[in-house]
Parts: structure tokens; sequence; C-alpha cells
């Protein structure tokens, strides 16, 4: 049986893209396989999406495309179970390991295709945003393939792979800055004396709807800023105490001192 996806690690991230690519019939459930050591692990999967499971990573390597979902360090352990494994010298590897530059994965997958990929968390609930870079080996086809794997999960963008750091620094640590900007709206809600329940289900909303509002209109955030600032009112006041404590600085160097982390820690 020729399996058309593999997936090498069925953790958080490995059932995230299995369980839409599977409800939105991107794939059949025979068409996939995975592989986890833990064989209580591959029976959830099973039952749940009907895939064959394995703890066999020399089996789920023989697919048309091989979705390494592994955590990074476990990468070195793969290579030496791999090590003795003939993959069929056009498979399309995926890899989604943060921090893992292509180079790498070209000295443990010499004669394959390879794009490096970077999901974030909110991939886990269908509202992700993926960068992907492809190395000279993969096709056209491949990498629709691939935009078609990771649009089950939001959106996809293609960058160079120098690019994937700064990538990391703002929708890969993201989904961290907007929950403290949440955590921060509903705190000041509580402050100026709504229950805490009411502050979260207000700072979640506002977040989630002025997002949606941005995207749909196309507009430039100082635009709809500029639309809900009346002279004298409310809104203004509070940009004007944002502003006053660096707000739009303390955000820029927090996407800046991640890119610079992961280029760290990428070395
Ligand atoms: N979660 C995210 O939001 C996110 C975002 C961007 C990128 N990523 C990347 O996605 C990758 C996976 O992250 P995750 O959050 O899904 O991690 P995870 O939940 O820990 O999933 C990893 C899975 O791989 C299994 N595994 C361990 N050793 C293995 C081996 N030798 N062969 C096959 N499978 C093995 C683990 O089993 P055990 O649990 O038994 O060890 C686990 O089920 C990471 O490289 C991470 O950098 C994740």
């Amino acid at each position: 049986m020729v399996y058309q996806l593999g997936i090498i690690g069925g953790g958080v991230m490995g059932e995230a893209l299995l369980s839409r690519l599977i409800a939105q019939g991107i794939y059949a459930p025979q068409q996939v396989i995975v592989s986890d050591p833990v064989p209580a692990r591959g029976e959830v999967l099973r039952s749940r999406y009907g895939v064959t499971a394995t703890t066999d990573n020399a089996q789920a390597c023989q697919a048309e495309i091989i979705l390494l979902a592994i955590k990074p360090q476990i990468l070195s352990q793969l290579a030496r179970q791999l090590a003795m494994v003939a993959i069929p010298p056009h498979s399309l590897i995926l890899s989604i390991l943060a921090g893992v530059p292509l180079a790498r994965l070209a000295e443990l997958f010499p004669q394959q295709p390879i794009i490096r990929v970077m999901p974030n968390t909110p991939a886990t609930v269908g509202a992700g945003m993926t960068a992907i870079a492809p190395n000279a080996q993969v096709t056209p086809q491949q990498q629709a393939q691939a935009e078609t794997i990771f649009q089950a999960v939001g959106e996809v963008v293609q960058v160079p792979e120098a690019s994937m750091d700064a990538v990391t620094g703002l929708s890969g640590s993201g989904p961290a800055f907007v929950a403290l900007m949440v955590e921060a709206l509903a705190d000041g809600g509580v402050a100026a004396g709504l229950p805490r329940a009411t502050a979260q289900q207000l700072a979640i909303q506002t977040v989630l709807g002025t997002a949606q509002l941005l995207k749909e209109r196309n507009l430039h955030p100082a635009q709809l800023k500029d639309q809900v600032t009346s002279p004298g009112g409310t809104t203004i006041a509070g940009v004007n105490a944002l502003e006053q404590q660096g707000f739009r600085g303390a955000v820029m160097a927090a996407v800046l001192a991640a890119y610079g982390r992961s280029q760290t820690l990428g070395q």
C-alpha cells in the first residue's frame, strides 16, 4: 500500500492537521499513515480518524508526502532510526520543526525535495498562519500540495527561508503577545469594575472582531483607529494613554526580541 501522506509524530500539531485534512476530504483515511512511538496514541488516532497507525517511522516514510511533526530535539534520534531506510526519491518532506533549517534537513534527507514550514498555535483550531519555504528540488505541484495541506488549518504564505526567523517572531510568537493583550484588556475591565468572566468575554471578542473587521474590510489599522476615535472622546483618551506607555514600541520590540532569539537558536 502506497500512502499519500505519512505523519511522523501524532501529537498536538500532527493531530490538528490530520483532523482537518480528513474532515475536509483532502485525504481519505486509507491514504494516511501516522507513526508515533506510543501504541495507545496511534490507537486513538486510528479510532478518531480511521487512518493507519504504526510505531514504525520507516513505514510512514514510504508515503508520497512525509510530514515531520516531532519535537525538534527528536530529529537526530529520528535520523538515526531512518539511516538505513530507503525513502522513495521523489517523496516530499514537510518539516514543521521550529528552528530547523533546510540545510540541516537536507543533510538528513539528501535526496528529497523539502519544504520548511512554520505554522502557529491557532492552526489547532483551524485559524493558523503558516509560512512555507521550499528547497530547490520542490516541484510546483509539490508546493501546491503543501499549500493545500496547510490551508486546511488556516492561511499559507510563501517566504524565502531567510525570512523564517522574522516569521517566527511575528506569527509564531504573536499568539502569546496577543494573549497578553487579551489578558491586559480583561484586567483593565476588572479594574474598572466588571466581573472577570464578563471582562474576559469582552476582551476576547473585541480582539477577534477587530481582526475580522480589519481583514474583511481590508482596512489599514490606522484607518480603523481613526474611525473609532471621536474628538475629545473616550477612545482617543485610551490611545493617548497607550502612546504614553510606549505600547507600539513595546509590541515592535517583542517581535524583534523573538526574531533575535530565533536567529540565535538556529545557529
Ligand atoms: N504546537 C504548535 O502550536 C506548534 C507551532 C509551530 C510549530 N510546531 C512544531 O511542531 C512540532 C510538533 O509540535 P507539537 O506541539 O505537535 O508536539 P507534540 O504534541 O509533543 O507532538 C510530537 C509527537 O511526536 C511523538 N514522537 C516522539 N518521538 C518520536 C519519534 N521518534 N518518532 C515519531 N514520533 C515521535 C511524540 O510522542 P511522545 O509524546 O510520546 O513523546 C508526540 O506524540 C514541533 O517541532 C514544533 O516545533 C508546533
